[in-house]
């Protein structure tokens, strides 16, 4: 499943409610081109998960590439992967909620990995509550 993992920042003034109305955009217009994934943040930080048909995912990255509510879009892997990550989701969201979780994710963001790219984030998904 072709895969692609990029990072960017939120510009300042975006709200929790800014995030969720993208959120919420996300998860109808993901089904459409059934694409799944995962939106990690916490203000201003964003990691976010794509996976689908190549073609889909790549149109959708150059959208989301010139979305001006965030900045200093950076390509962090994009390739063909074994696994579906979130095969339930259109979007998942994870806003990361206590210290220590914060501290992981910072070090995943400055490309300080204790494992990979993929298998860090996704352990970060399983300390979500709302998992
Ligand atoms: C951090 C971030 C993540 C986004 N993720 C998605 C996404 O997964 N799917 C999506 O359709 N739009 C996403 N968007 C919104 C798109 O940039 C775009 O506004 C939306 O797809 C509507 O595009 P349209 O006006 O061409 O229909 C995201 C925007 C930001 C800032």
């Amino acid at each position: 499943m072709y895969t692609l993992i990029y990072k960017s920042q939120f510009c300042s003034g975006i709200s929790l409610i800014d995030v969720d109305n993208i959120h919420m955009i996300s998860q109808a217009k993901n089904r459409e081109y059934q694409i799944t994934g995962c939106l990690y943040f916490t203000i201003p930080y964003v990691i976010q998960i794509l996976q689908g048909k190549q073609e889909c995912v790549m149109r959708l990255y150059n959208n989301i590439n010139k979305d001006r509510r965030h900045h200093s879009v950076s390509l962090l892997m994009s390739e063909d992967y074994p696994t579906q990550l979130f095969p339930r989701w259109s979007m998942r969201k994870v806003r990361i909620h206590n210290e220590e979780t914060y501290l992981r994710f910072i070090h995943i963001f400055e490309g300080r990995f204790t494992s990979n790219l993929i298998s860090d984030l996704v352990a970060i998904s399983f300390d979500n509550p709302n998992w």
